[in-house]
């Protein structure tokens, strides 16, 4: 038996999903272990989920960081701001300079925060089980190397690359798709635009409401995330290159036999 896989799980909300990955571990059906649970805000229900199953956990507030006006934000002396303004993906260049910045100085400050609650676990994989929260380069940087396997994982409610952001399952709803999914991606410097591990599609009916695709999308969800999790946790995911017809070049994930 390979050494189980050290996960830390993050989360802003109920934590079905952070569920489903702890009942997996703990059923053996996967080889991993969550080391530690983090939120961004302290009513994340998911917390008292990892409470429950004896696993450690932690808040970042991100609100009282991102909304102070003051002194109380500390910005890491360790922050380039300008190499992660040539690296961001999730402004667009003719964005008003004075406000990315300022985002970028906010989200190290959390960031730094969630570092030094995250790293003494030595996670082997980060997973975002229903975070609200873009990362930026500075966190994803102190994480993976380039070059190596990315060590971030997220899982998006929509068939990416349609509907990212916020509200994958209205989105699909509202566009009348006739197939809704879910999607399991690694991160990269982009907003939901990382190389893609996995998917799972359902079925929309006439007559289906939000809540139905919303039930059934979470449902797939539940399946779908243990089992990119349990690829990577066996080694069998790999990077590679591949062209697109701009002429540019995608990294996208071949999964190994
Ligand atoms: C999921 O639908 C996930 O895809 C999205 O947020 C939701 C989180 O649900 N990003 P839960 O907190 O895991 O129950």
């Amino acid at each position: 038996m390979k050494k189980k896989l050290g996960l830390a799980i993050l989360l802003s909300g109920g934590g079905s999903n952070a569920q489903a990955i702890m009942d997996a571990c703990r059923s053996g059906v996967l080889n991993a272990e969550v080391r530690i649970v983090g939120a961004d805000r302290l009513s994340a229900g998911g917390l008292d989920r990892a409470a429950d199953m004896g696993v450690d956990h932690f808040v970042v507030d991100y609100k009282s960081i991102l909304q102070d006006k003051g002194e109380a934000f500390a910005c890491p002396s360790d922050l380039d701001l300008g190499d992660i303004l040539k690296k961001q993906n999730l402004f667009p260049s003719d964005s008003e300079p004075e406000k990315v910045r300022h985002f970028f100085m906010r989200r190290a400050a959390a960031e730094r925060m969630l570092l030094d609650a995250l790293l003494p676990f030595e996670p082997d994989l980060i997973v975002l089980a229903g975070f609200m929260r873009t990362l930026s380069p500075y966190f994803i940087d102190r994480v993976q190397k380039p070059g190596e396997l990315p060590k971030i994982m997220n899982i998006h409610p929509a068939l990416l690359p349609a509907f990212p952001g916020t509200d994958g399952y209205g989105d699909t709803f509202r566009h009348g798709c006739r197939v809704g999914g879910c999607t399991v991606h690694f991160v990269d410097y982009g907003e939901d635009s990382g190389p893609i591990v996995g998917q799972a599609a359902f079925p929309i009916m006439p007559g289906d409401s939000l809540e139905d695709v919303k039930r059934r999308g979470l449902g797939e969800e539940w399946k779908l995330y243990p089992e990119c999790i349990s690829l990577y946790a066996e080694g069998r995911l790999a990077l590679e290159n591949r062209p697109q017809r701009s002429g540019a070049v995608r990294r996208v994930v071949r999964v190994l036999s």
